[in-house]
């Protein structure tokens, strides 16, 4: 499964935790889908071939990026057409302004996992 995720990371990242999402709930060619990972939203987008975690907020107008449009390692608001670079959440251009979030993924003999904060409810996969 190679080209997954977009980082590979050690078991132990502090307060954060794994949570194992099912190859079912990932796009299997560019887009983006929303997932609950333990309470926290989040927009799981592929791009040529890579896998990245964002929350599932824009931060111009909290609409959910999910349901954007992928492409070019960015994700588009549906919304007001702000642009996220999938990799760091920084937006590419107005309305917004602020990055949203972004979550490490790893690829596991399971699937995919993606670190969440312990704060926001993560349960430890595996
Ligand atoms: S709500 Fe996303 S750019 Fe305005």
């Amino acid at each position: 499964m190679s080209g997954e995720g977009s980082e590979v990371l050690p078991d132990a990242i502090g307060d954060w935790s794994w949570v194992g999402v099912e190859l079912a709930d990932c796009p299997a060619v560019d887009g983006a889908v929303h997932v609950d990972l333990g309470g926290l939203p989040v927009c799981l987008a592929r791009s040529s071939g890579r896998v990245h975690a964002l929350l599932d907020e824009c931060s111009h107008g909290r609409v959910a990026l999910s349901d954007g449009q992928v492409d070019g390692g960015l994700v588009q608001c549906w919304w007001h057409g702000s642009c996220f670079d999938l990799t760091t959440g920084v937006p590419t251009g107005p309305p917004a302004t602020r990055a949203v979030a972004v979550y490490p993924v790893r690829v596991t003999a399971a699937g995919i996992e993606v670190a969440v904060p312990a704060d926001a409810g993560g349960r430890t996969h595996g």
